[in-house]
């Protein structure tokens, strides 16, 4: 949530900024500014919208000629947490004198009491955001030493932050803090960069700074010092990351939207992902060989990757695992011990709920295992182990290629596990590397066929609501299927397992409901086939996702999208597909800005 960026250096920091903020811009879409300094005077250009139309603003403004001198600078993409989506709660913020200006993402929790003590001595605020009082408290601990009056800050802050601050008077520099929100230092030459991710440093530099919690560094623009919160120096670590990003770019091609784009590479990033992770680390292996319990923690569509992965886990190694929405986990009374495997999927690595879930287990010494897209994130720092889904970066809101990369990791993770717990013979472990093997070019086949999949968007963009059903291991996918709908086509989608319909959720059936129904071969399908009786007995438009070999529903039903055949185990991988392609045909038909859904943001850092 929310994406900052700064540059310093020769060149013209305005530009810079804008395409740093644009690839920012899928953290957070509300409204955006910057803040360049020049000649010892602040200025700052704030507008409502995303981060074309801050653009518009710049274009229109007397000054502009001015401003586009300044050589440092930094930007802010905004998804709102204190404070509704206006111009003044929109950041850069300055202090009431005008002497700093910041950039933060994160959430400041004593904000309140601080602005109150604040209040008392004359400080003024103009905005309902927490970071108008960092600001404000860097210009009240400020004794001609900008360092010092950061620091000062951020000891006296509880929370989360990535920040960058400019001071007016100290116009060399920029100052940048971390703690529990992303921050990226990019290291170029006779110039640096700050960013929330490495996408918007990449057009510039391969060497990175990945800041850690509590660090505060000095950005020059030939010099970068990184220090603890405490003030002492620490030896810059800086990676060079060509090692570590795969070739699936973060542009959008020849696509409309990134998640088309996305849609599409999956028949990619999941022959990337199993031919990273086939051979699960051995140190993995061994610590996971006593486990007697697995929970697994995520939230949305990772939880879902969870839930499916259930039964991986249950068939093959044959550990009882449990799947818990992250941010219900902590309240739970779940006994967990050395015995326990704990593993957090996470797209993004740093979604606050899960991150917190992973805390709250971390002090309990059991070992965790994070199933992560992003590089050195939160939470994939912060587990014991962390396995890669090698996606590359997902920009649009709505998650896909995430989703079938966590699959594929946790599939890989759960055989390899049951081989080696002797719960899976060689020959069993092979059988089903085969099929897995198969499956990035079965979604090749269904991505090349959509003409059904476009139809029926149409019909559910004149919809209200729509019904997604699955059982067993697909229970899980129309779960997602609906979340998908919602989210950007915003029409109400409820996933209900297919066999629990009968005790409720039938009573809505008629024909204006459409319902989806997941009916691909498997132990499953001949219930699967009595269910769609009950529904079209009640006059229901039943659309069917099945296998080719099974066309006797054909005739008898709205609809029907082919997915090629799989084992069970493996179809929620093929089934989500069309699921995916559906949600996002319809939102298109509804020109809805499929990528940057309203309310929603990529990464969620709040609670
Ligand atoms: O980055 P994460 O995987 O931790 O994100 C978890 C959810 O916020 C995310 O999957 C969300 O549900 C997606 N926008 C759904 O498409």
């Amino acid at each position: 949530m929310c994406g900052i960026f700064g540059y310093i250096g020769k060149r013209k920091a305005l530009s810079i900024i804008f395409k740093g903020l644009k690839k920012l811009e899928y953290r957070g879409y509300d409204s955006a500014g910057i803040a360049v300094l020049l000649d010892h005077k602040i200025h700052i250009k704030k507008s409502v919208g995303n981060i074309d139309a801050l653009a518009d603003k710049f274009n229109n403004t007397k000054d502009n000629s001015i401003i586009s001198k300044a050589t440092l600078g930094i930007g802010h993409t905004r998804w709102a947490t204190h404070g509704n989506v206006t111009v003044n709660n929109a950041h850069p913020h300055v202090d009431y004198k005008k002497n700093f200006s910041i950039v933060h993402n994160g959430a400041i929790d004593n904000y309140n009491e601080l602005k109150h003590d604040m209040q008392q001595n004359e400080y003024k605020f103009y905005s309902q955001t927490d970071s108008e009082v960092i600001v404000n408290l860097i210009n009240q601990y400020y004794n001609g030493d900008f360092f010092y009056s950061v620091q000062q800050t951020l000891l006296h802050i509880n929370g989360s932050y990535a920040i960058g601050v400019l001071c007016k008077q100290d116009n060399n520099k920029i100052i940048c803090a971390r703690k529990d929100s992303p921050l990226i230092i990019g290291i170029g030459n006779e110039e640096n960069f700050l960013a929330s991710d490495i996408s918007a440093l990449l057009p510039y530099t391969n060497k990175m700074i990945f800041l850690e919690n509590g660090d505060i560094a000095e950005l020059y623009v030939n010099n970068v010092i990184l220090k603890k919160l405490n003030g002492q120096q620490k030896t810059l670590n800086i990676c060079d990351i060509s090692n570590n990003i795969n070739n699936i770019s973060s542009n959008k091609k020849k696509y409309k939207h990134f998640m088309l784009k996305e849609i599409y590479e999956q028949q990619y990033t999941i022959k990337q992902t199993y031919e990273k992770l086939l051979d699960t680390h051995d140190s993995i292996l061994q610590i996971c060989y006593n486990i007697k319990k697995i929970y697994i923690l995520a939230c949305g569509t990772a939880y879902y990757a969870g839930l499916v992965s259930k039964f991986w886990f249950e068939q093959f190694t044959n550990i009882p695992t449990e799947v818990n929405i992250a941010s219900e986990f902590i309240y739970s009374n779940a006994i967990i011990n050395q015995n326990t495997l704990i593993i957090v999927i996470s797209q993004s690595g740093e979604t606050a709920d899960t991150l917190s879930a992973l805390r709250f287990i971390k002090r309990k010494k059991c070992t965790s295992i994070a199933v992560c897209n992003t590089f050195k994130s939160n939470i994939s720092l912060e587990a014991t182990y962390v396995m890669y889904t090698y996606c590359g970066l997902e920009i649009g809101v709505a998650s896909t290629k995430a989703f079938t990369g966590q699959l594929i990791a946790l599939f890989i993770f759960a055989l390899n596990l049951g081989l080696r717990r002797k719960q899976l013979t060689d020959i069993q472990h092979k059988e089903y590397l085969k099929e897995l093997l198969q499956i990035a070019d079965k979604v090749k086949i269904i991505l090349g066929n959509t003409i059904n999949i476009k139809k029926i968007a149409r019909i559910f963009a004149r919809k209200k609501s729509v019904l997604y059903l699955g059982r067993y291991i697909n229970y899980p996918i129309a779960l997602e299927g609906a979340l998908k709908l919602k989210e950007i086509a915003y029409i109400h989608a409820e996933g209900c397992a297919t066999g629990e319909i009968k005790h409720g959720t039938l009573a809505l059936i008629d024909r204006t409901i459409p319902v989806i129904v997941i009916a691909t071969n498997g132990i499953t399908y001949k219930k699967t086939l009595l269910n769609i009786e009950e529904i079209k007995a009640r006059n229901g438009f039943v659309i069917a996702l099945q296998n080719e070999t099974n066309n006797v529903l054909i005739k008898r039903i709205g609809f029907t999208i082919y997915v090629p055949e799989t084992i069970e185990l493996l179809s929620p991988i093929l089934n989500v597909v069309p699921l995916q392609l559906i949600a996002y045909y319809t939102a298109t038909f509804l020109k809805h800005n499929v990528d940057q859904p309203r309310n929603l943001a990529k990464s969620v850092t709040v609670e």
